[in-house]
């Protein structure tokens, strides 16, 4: 296979401004493709993002707020992008599901599975959770309530839909290639939650609706309309067809999502492109949420923390450092922001800060020219690749203690000549070695030691992480 990275994060509801909980998936999608943009080089990625604009939840959701649906879209997507835009999100493309291209594919690739004969028509009666936007089996339910909408009783709905076959598909064609390892659920606690669930037994799922006009029309019966989940998660397919020379990205690398959305994407998603005859996405990772005492964050909550708060009062290098490290990547994470100030205090400012400004310090007070040779070539990162970011970051900062140690014994303040110039060459070296692992994790400050760094006269900057 050709060496190209396609890596997706979902496609945010727009009922919901951006917040940390959001940010996190985004934020990680962008480490990712930001690694792999090194590795392959830039026009062989493409890191999708986008927003989520149909269906129930968001035609409510813009009724309450004295909009129509396009409005509230329009509003939020923006506050989308530019909350991207403040924690140097480094995205090639922000797809909006009311886009008419993607209505135009999502048509496309529905009749196609309809043509294969993987639809029906039936009649639903059950629970539906529009907060989820989904329908609710008995097994769901926690108290006789949605466990992730516990504030809102679901409601009854009974309608005519067309069905897809998901249950005859899982059993020949979605179970085996997972069995296969023919894609991949990661971690693997949550690929044995998916499979437990499929043995547990799979239904036939609806995806259409009567009475939500607020979506793309079935193409065989246009009173119907797409159910949102559907047109959601075409998305990913939908940008590499009718965005110019990017066909050659499908199937996806990678899908990060959310654990609370893994069925969706792990089974239902790959089901969707089976019955269509599309190539299925290679790797499905779902991460863990971010708790504020112990509860998800989020709009309905009132819980929420907007990057922007982070962002004003960390840097964006800094908010970006605490979010990816608010928690071990796949696992949940309660947060606060008083350990924010902790951390950025002890590993930015003290950290990595302090090390950056010691060792110009020395350089400068050297009066000595540098002349560099050494710039980094890509080596493979085990780590990044398999998600665990965190061990990453040790990696580097065991480096910066090292660097830290090793002037401690060399006592540079002592030395002149060429003894000086040796240590103050190799502690040159190992910043820019840090710079250079540092870069798709906080770019910005990266760059900013690359380039103080390569100057032949190293001069004193303003600390790269103030104190807080
Ligand atoms: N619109 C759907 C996704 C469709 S993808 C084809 C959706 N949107 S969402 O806005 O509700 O959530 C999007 C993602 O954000 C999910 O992966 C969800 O897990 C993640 N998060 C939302 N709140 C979060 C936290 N508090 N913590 C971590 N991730 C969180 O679902």
């Amino acid at each position: 296979m050709a060496s190209k990275f396609y890596v997706t994060t979902p496609i945010y509801y727009v009922n919901d401004a951006p917040h940390i909980g959001s940010a996190y998936t985004t934020l990680a999608a962008d480490i990712i493709a930001r690694y792999y943009r090194i590795k392959y080089g830039k026009e062989n990625v493409f890191f999708l993002v986008g927003t989520d604009e149909h269906g129930q939840k968001i035609a409510r959701s813009a009724k309450e707020q004295g909009f129509t649906p396009i409005q509230l879209a329009n509003k939020v997507s923006e506050q989308f992008k530019n909350a991207w835009e403040l924690l140097n999100i480094s995205y090639d493309f922000f797809i909006r599901t009311s886009d008419p291209r993607h209505e135009k594919v999502v048509s496309e690739l529905l009749q196609k599975i309809y043509n294969n004969g993987y639809i029906y028509e039936g009649l639903y009666k059950g629970l539906y959770c529009v907060g989820c936007e989904r329908f609710l089996a008995e097994n769901d339910l926690v108290n006789d309530r949605c466990p992730l909408h516990p504030n809102k009783a679901p409601e009854y709905q009974e309608e005519k839909n067309y069905f897809i076959k998901l249950k005859e598909l899982v059993k020949n064609e979605v179970l085996p290639r997972i069995e296969k390892g023919k894609y991949n659920i990661l971690p693997q606690k949550r690929k044995n939650e998916i499979l437990a669930r499929i043995k547990e037994g799979v239904e036939d799922v609806s995806i259409s609706r009567e009475g939500v006009t607020w979506g793309i029309p079935i193409p065989w019966e246009k009173k119907q309309t797409a159910y949102v989940w559907v047109d959601a998660l075409i998305n990913y397919y939908s940008a590499t067809k009718f965005l110019e020379d990017k066909e050659k990205f499908w199937p996806a690398n990678l899908h990060l999502v959310g654990k609370d959305i893994l069925w969706f994407h792990a089974v239902i998603w790959q089901a969707l492109l089976i019955a269509a005859g599309e190539e299925i996405p290679e790797n499905i990772y779902a991460h863990g949420f971010f708790t504020i005492d112990g509860q998800k964050m989020s709009k309905s909550l009132g819980n929420t923390i907007p990057p922007k708060e982070l962002v004003d009062k960390y840097g964006v290098d800094g908010a970006r450092y605490l979010i990816i490290t608010a928690c071990t990547f796949g696992e949940d994470g309660d947060v606060s922001l008083k350990e924010f100030d902790v951390r950025f205090n002890a590993d930015l400012a003290n950290g990595l800060g302090n090390l950056v400004s010691r060792v110009a310090k020395l350089c400068e007070n050297s009066k000595f020219e540098f002349h560099y040779d050494n710039t980094y070539q890509y080596s493979k990162n085990e780590k990044i690749e398999s998600f665990r970011f965190d061990e990453a970051l040790k990696t580097i900062w065991d480096e910066v203690v090292e660097v830290d140690k090793y002037i401690n014994q060399t006592e540079p303040w002592n030395l002149k000549g060429d003894k000086l110039r040796e240590v103050l060459e190799k502690s040159i070296k190992s910043i820019k070695h840090i710079a250079y692992g540092l870069l798709p994790f906080l770019p910005g400050t990266a760059e900013k030691m690359e380039k103080q760094f390569s100057e032949p006269k190293i001069k004193s900057e303003a600390p790269l992480f103030p104190r807080i």
